[in-house]
This record gives C-alpha cells, sequence and structure tokens, in this order.
C-alpha cells in the first residue's frame, strides 16, 4: 500500500482560478513503496531503542507479564477501586474505558511512583468518530468520500480524548464489508477497499499529527485485524473462510494503508480465518503485519479474545490459549489474563520463549516512550472539560454532518425546502437526541445534541411536530422489535403534516439496531414505519423521507413512494443542524454511496467490485446468474451513487499514453462541469478492470476519486495517476503480480461510469 505524493489528483481549474481540491488519492495494493509519505509517528529514534533495551533488562519475568496485560475501567474499579491499586502497583501495562480524568490521574500516579519501575500505563479508549464531539458514524465519513472529514473527526477526537489523559484509540476501523445484516458495518467506510485506505490514513494522520507524543494526540490501533467485516451470515463475531487472494486485494489494504500512515498499534479480531482465529494467527500476526509490513508497534487482542480461543475449539486450556496468542503475535491481552497467569510455567515449559516475550514487551514499551509517557504521565484535570465540545468541533461536527448526506431521491425537485414555509417535522426519530450518536456514541451522551426537530425548527421556525410512532430499539438481550413503531394508527401525524405546507418525516434505526452484536436478518425499515411514509403521503404534501441508519437497508417499500430520499445515516451530535442544512439547502449534498443497497435481502452480498461469472446475469435470461424473483441485476443504489441538487457532467476521459511498462505510470484525466443548478460538489470517480488475467479480475476497481466543488458553469479538470500498484493484483499465494495485457479504465460519477479508455501494461 502506498500513500505517495505522487498519487494525490489534482484539480485544476479551468474557467476559475479558485485552487486545487485537496485531499489524497491513495493506490491501496502493491507492495512498499519507497517514497511513502512521512509516517504520523515520531521516528523509532536509537534513543527509544536505547530506553527500550536499558528498561527491559531491569524487568522480572513478573513484571514483563504484568506489562503484557490490558484490563478495563470495570475491573480496575473492582472492590472500589482497590484491585486497580493493586494491578497498578504491580506495573499492568494497560487500561481502557476509564474516561475520568481524576482516576486516570490516580491510577497512573501508583504505577509512577509504587510499582517497582515506574512504567506509567496507557489508557485506551473506543474514540470511533468522537469522544464528545460525536461525528457522523465511519459508514457515513465514507460517503462523504472526503478524507478531510475522517482526518478532522480524528483530530477532535483525540484532542478531546487526550485531554482525559487517554493515549491510545481503538481506531481506525477498517473492516471492509459486504455483510449489511451485520451490524458493525456502520463502524468502517463501507464495501471498498481503497475509499477505506483513504479514509484510514487520514484518520491515523488526524489523531496522530506527526508526533503522538504531542498533548493533544494520541496514538492509533488499527481493527479488527483482519477479515472481521465478512462473518458468515452477517452474524457477529462468526468464522470467515476467505481465499488468499481476496484477504489481500480486498481486506487487507485499508490496514496497510494505516500502518503505512503511522498506527502504531492494531487490535486482532474475534473471527476465525479459514478456521484460524484472528488472535492466534501467526501467519497475520506475525508474517503478514510484523514482518512483511515491518510494523514494530504492538498488537492487543480484543476484548476476551485470548479466552474465546476455548470456544473457537483450537486450545485446549487457558494456558494453551494464552501460549497460541503470544506465540502467533499477540502482544497485549484484553480482559481475560491467560497470558500473564499461565506465563511462568508456559516459560518453564518452554511453550513460549523469553526472547517472544521480551519482543512483545519492547514493542509496548516502545509505543509508550513514543506516546511521551515516560515524560508526561499525567493529564491537567482543570483543563479536561475545556478542550471539550469546543465551537470549532461542534462547527466541523455539524459541516462533516452535511457533507457525509447522500441525496437517493429528489422527484420533481422537492429539495430543497422553503424555510418560510411551514414545515412539519414527523416521526419517531425526528425528536430524538440519543439515536442521532449511532451505535459508538463515546460520551455523546454527556453531549448536548441537535434533534431534526431542534435543527429544523432554527431554519424554518414555528414547525410542528408528532412522532408517529415510538421506535424504542430494545437493548439485548430481548431485542423485541415488536415494540418498533407497532402502530397503524397515525391520525395525529396525518393531521400535523396535513395542515403544514411541506413535511420532514424522521424514520430509520436507533443506534441499538446497529453496531457490535446487533446483526439484523431483514433490512427493512423496523415496524411500520414503511406505513407511517405512506400515511404522509396520503395527505398530499411534499416530502422528503431523512433516513437514519447504520447500515444499508432495503428501500422497495420506500422507493416510488417517497419523492425525496435523503440517506443522513447518524449524523453525530450536530445531526439536526446537519439535516436542515441539507434540507433546506444552505448545504449542496455531494456524498455518494460507500456501499451497496440491495433491493432485498436475498441479494446479499451484493457489490460493485464483484468477479465476473462465466454466466453473467440477464434478466431476459434463465440460465444464468440471477434471482428469478428479482426483475433486476442491480442493487436499488449503487456503490459511489448520490444527487445533488445542481447537475454535473463528467467527460472527456483521455490518457496520457496508451502503452505502459509493468513499472510505469500513466495520467488519467477527465474534466468535470456544474451544468445546471446553485454551487456544489461531484466526486469524480475513476474506476479499473483487468478484463483478462490469470485469475478472475473484479468487475470494477475503484482506484481514484475526487470531491470537486464547482460554481455554477464552472469545469475543472481533474488527473489521476495510474501505475502498478493500480493494475496488479495478489495472486492466491499471496504474491503481487502485474500482468502483461490491456487494462480499461472507466470515469464518471458512480460505479455504473461509462466513459471507458484503455492502455495496454507491456512486459511482466
Ligand atoms: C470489543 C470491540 O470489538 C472492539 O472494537 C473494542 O475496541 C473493544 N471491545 C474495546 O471496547
Amino acid at each position: 500500500m502506498n500513500l505517495r505524493r505522487g498519487r494525490f489528483a489534482t484539480a485544476i481549474a479551468a474557467v476559475a482560478t479558485s485552487a486545487a481540491v485537496a485531499g489524497g488519492v491513495y493506490a491501496a495494493g502493491g507492495p512498499k513503496d519507497e517514497a511513502a509519505l512521512e509516517p504520523a509517528r515520531p521516528a523509532a529514534s536509537k534513543n527509544v531503542e536505547k530506553r527500550v533495551d536499558a528498561l527491559l533488562r531491569k524487568m522480572t519475568t513478573e513484571e514483563k507479564l504484568q506489562q503484557v496485560q490490558l484490563l478495563s475501567d470495570g475491573q480496575m474499579n473492582e472492590e472500589g477501586g482497590a484491585r486497580g491499586d493493586r494491578e497498578a502497583k504491580a506495573g499492568v501495562g494497560g487500561v481502557f474505558s476509564l474516561v475520568d480524568p481524576v482516576k486516570i490521574n490516580h491510577f497512573q500516579k501508583v504505577a509512577v511512583e509504587q510499582s517497582r519501575l515506574g512504567i506509567p500505563i496507557l489508557f485506551a479508549y473506543d474514540t470511533i468518530h468522537g469522544f464528545r464531539t460525536i461525528f457522523p458514524i465511519p459508514l457515513a465519513t465514507g460517503s462523504s468520500f472526503d478524507p478531510d472529514v475522517a482526518s478532522e473527526d480524528h483530530k477532535i477526537g483525540a484532542r478531546e480524548s487526550a485531554a482525559v489523559g487517554l493515549k491510545q484509540i481503538y481506531s481506525p476501523m477498517v473492516d471492509v464489508s459486504h455483510e449489511p445484516r451485520w451490524g458493525r458495518i456502520s463502524e468502517a467506510a463501507g464495501e471498498d477497499p481503497y475509499l477505506n485506505s483513504v479514509m484510514a490514513a487520514a484518520r491515523v494522520k488526524g489523531a496522530q499529527g506527526r508526533d503522538y507524543s504531542a498533548s493533544d494526540k494520541v496514538v492509533t490501533s488499527v481493527k479488527h485485524y483482519a477479515a472481521y467485516g465478512q462473518p458468515e451470515a452477517g452474524r457477529d463475531y462468526n468464522t470467515t473462510d476467505m481465499s488468499e487472494q481476496r484477504l489481500r486485494n480486498l481486506y487487507l489494504p485499508p490496514f496497510k494503508a494505516a500502518v503505512d500512515a503511522g498506527a502504531d498499534t492494531a487490535m486482532c479480531s474475534f473471527n476465525a480465518i479459514n478456521g484460524v482465529p484472528g488472535c492466534a494467527n501467526k501467519r497475520l500476526e506475525t508474517d503478514i503485519l510484523k514482518k512483511e509490513w515491518r510494523f514494530d508497534g504492538f498488537i492487543e487482542s480484543d476484548y476476551t479474545a485470548v479466552a474465546e480461543l476455548l470456544n473457537h475449539g483450537t486450545a485446549a486450556s487457558p494456558a494453551d490459549a494464552g501460549a497460541q496468542a503470544l506465540n502467533a503475535g499477540t502482544d497485549s491481552e484484553m480482559v481475560s489474563t491467560f497470558i500473564r497467569d499461565n506465563g511462568k510455567q508456559l516459560l518453564a515449559q518452554r511453550k513460549i520463549s523469553m526472547a517472544r516475550l521480551d519482543d512483545a514487551v519492547r514493542r509496548i514499551l516502545r509505543v509508550k516512550f513514543r506516546a511521551g509517557l515516560f515524560e508526561n504521565p499525567y493529564v491537567d484535570v482543570a483543563k479536561a472539560e475545556a478542550a471539550q465540545e469546543q465551537p470549532e468541533a461542534l462547527a466541523a461536527a455539524r459541516k462533516a454532518g452535511g457533507r457525509s448526506m447522500v441525496l437517493l431521491e429528489n422527484d420533481g425537485k422537492v429539495l430543497p425546502l422553503d424555510p418560510s414555509k411551514k414545515t412539519a417535522v414527523i416521526g419517531p426519530l425526528a425528536d430524538n437526541a440519543k439515536d442521532m450518536v449511532g451505535p459508538w456514541w463515546g460520551r455523546g451522551d454527556d453531549s448536548k445534541k441537535v434533534t431534526v426537530l431542534d435543527g429544523i425548527r432554527a431554519q424554518s421556525p414555528g414547525a410542528t411536530y408528532a412522532e408517529g410512532c415510538k421506535l424504542p430499539g430494545n437493548e439485548p438481550p430481548q431485542y423485541d422489535e415488536s415494540e418498533d413503531c407497532p402502530t397503524t394508527d397515525f391520525t395525529e401525524a396525518k393531521a400535523v403534516a396535513g395542515a403544514a405546507d411541506q413535511v420532514v418525516v424522521a424514520v430509520g434505526e436507533t443506534r441499538a439496531h446497529s453496531g457490535e452484536a446487533a446483526a439484523r436478518s431483514v433490512l427493512d425499515l423496523p415496524g411500520n414505519q414503511e406505513q407511517l411514509i405512506e400515511a404522509i403521503k396520503s395527505t398530499g404534501k411534499p416530502f422528503v423521507v431523512v433516513l437514519f441508519n447504520g447500515r444499508p437497508l432495503t428501500l422497495d417499500g420506500v422507493v416510488g413512494v417517497a419523492p425525496a430520499i435523503l440517506e443522513a445515516w447518524f449524523p453525530g451530535v450536530q445531526a439536526g443542524n446537519s439535516v436542515a442544512d441539507v434540507v433546506f439547502g444552505k448545504v449542496n449534498p455531494g456524498g455518494k454511496l460507500p456501499v451497496s443497497f440491495p433491493r432485498r435481502v436475498g441479494q446479499v452480498p451484493i457489490y460493485y467490485n464483484h468477479e465476473p461469472t462465466g454466466r453473467p446475469c440477464d434478466v431476459t435470461q434463465k440460465y444464468v446468474s440471477r434471482h428469478r424473483d428479482i426483475k433486476s441485476c442491480d442493487p436499488q443504489y449503487v456503490f459511489g451513487y448520490g444527487l445533488s441538487y445542481s447537475q454535473f457532467e463528467v467527460t472527456n476521459l483521455r490518457l496520457s499514453r496508451t502503452s505502459v511498462s509493468s513499472r510505469g505510470s500513466l495520467n488519467a484525466s477527465v474534466d468535470v462541469r456544474n451544468v445546471a443548478g446553485p454551487a456544489g460538489d461531484e466526486v469524480v470517480q475513476l474506476y479499473l478492470n483487468d478484463p483478462v488475467a490469470s485469475i478472475s479480475q473484479p468487475v470494477r476497481r475503484l482506484r481514484g476519486f475526487e470531491r470537486v466543488t464547482l460554481s455554477p458553469g464552472e469545469q475543472r479538470t481533474v488527473t489521476f495517476k495510474i501505475d502498478r500498484s493500480d493494475f496488479g493484483f495478489y495472486d492466491n499465494s499471496g504474491r503481487f503480480v502485474v500482468e502483461p495485457g490491456r487494462i480499461d479504465l472507466y470515469a464518471g460519477n458512480s460505479s455504473k461510469a461509462t466513459m471507458r479508455q484503455s492502455f495496454t501494461v507491456t512486459g511482466g
């Protein structure tokens, strides 16, 4: 995975002198590039290595086994915190989910002043899309096709996290997924490895800066390594069977991008890959991540994932599980304590080696030194609160929300609505703050959140409201979906809508419907929300359906009923303001789908970058690859799709050459023009296809994109650089190969782009 300056697309103003659009385009495959951008980690100075070695030499075996232990806030708080004091004094390595700066300082002081060697604790948290200023969920950020949104999110999340004493975040989550049933599809950038790679690198750089020892920076942990996004049946934690070429071409690239960008920690995954659990997977952890990619940070297990090796049926005992995890390359054990408890015995039995234990400890200490924890172990409690929810952070979250929304339908130009008209706001998510922050809300419940109703009323004063129905979105283990929007009596909602000039309908999922351990077997709007939409339609008023959800939904019952549909995902603490900005036209929507929306759940997995078949889908034929009960080969909405209040044309795809050696490169340029409507954004997308190769290649692969803002009538040229990292691929023996022959490029504004140019790769 390369992060090269040369890969940045340039947008050249053709009719205006406006500056080139910022943001990078990154190669998502291929061998290590020497010209990689400087990573967002402090250089591993000799000094750090010397200090690590000196400290390691002083450590007893017990102290080393403490260093590889990672405990939760709950564990530290046991016995009124007495357990935490004991753990800190014994030299525990890491603690996660503790967020009170006073407590963090307290345990840190015990570790620094009362443990024998005074090694500071690394405090971590799941700052996934914000700490207190919650940004849109990562799937939404994927929709923005704007790496600046991801980087601002993590810059602010890092600042707010670091202000309470946290120094590591369990993010970016980069699990590519073709599984909308899986609730955690909400946590990454969707189905494409390239888009996920760009967003991953932006998040790492935003959170770490150039030196994560800075007081407003944290070290990132890229997760869940690996292929956690492809659980069978979409059930969380479920097993995965994966060919080598798919693993390398689809699932590993975003991890590599994060590591190349400087991510110094990683989290191994719960799931088994080809029968080998992520946290006992030597090939993934040691051979690929540590050796092939030269990752010198540490890997922590996911929550009790080492203990779960017993359930996976690959370990016979806790000691066996601890040995398997450590030997595979897991350096730090979260929550369960198998390595620590059994380490001495395993060393005596030579089931683990001191060299490997030293290596794990060295990696953890290296990150602690790089994080500056030895120099600055404490946080300034007095400043912790002032760093939260600063006006500029809230403004960034509001902007991010608007940039992440995708306009799916706008028949008859219903949108934008006129704020001076009488607006009704209807639906179970209309006056709802809790669910707007999505399934990983961090400390968002302590934040002031703007509901859709608040946001609409701020721009259309006097807007009226009816809930329509209740959407409790029950938490586990009940999951009583029969309580979700159970009514069909929408009399009040109809009356409120009927008395207004225009209606905003806020429906979708609650935050409990998606996220961890929240797989769904149907993807429809929960309960009778479709009937609520029908009821609003019966009033004859112009209306827009605004969707809040953490996954692609099946919208068969909404498309064709609602004239306008706006996909808002879970926009974060500024949800209502972001929605109002788009609905009333202050912001012209420019987001694109980072994931396909199936028509029906039976189409899953359905994704744009699929391989061809011997009998391609054709709905006029029988003996072809299709569903007999679906009269289309496509999903409802394709990857890369999204409308705007303006109309754009992407034209004139041209190449700088038509033949290139396997080590050469070429430029592909296109023109993009705002042909009608107000100023707005278009995402220019470049796809590649290798039509004849030694193994079937995806029908399309995204290899470049650029979100461009254009005034009315403005035209720009966008140029992408293409090289072997784009036209090569990994084969089933894990080799990156570049094969001679024709390569087709497609450019446009979705994965259905038809404008094509070809070139030939010569040599091998
Ligand atoms: C389990 C989740 O899978 C992981 O993403 C998270 O970082 C840990 N819990 C810690 O909260």
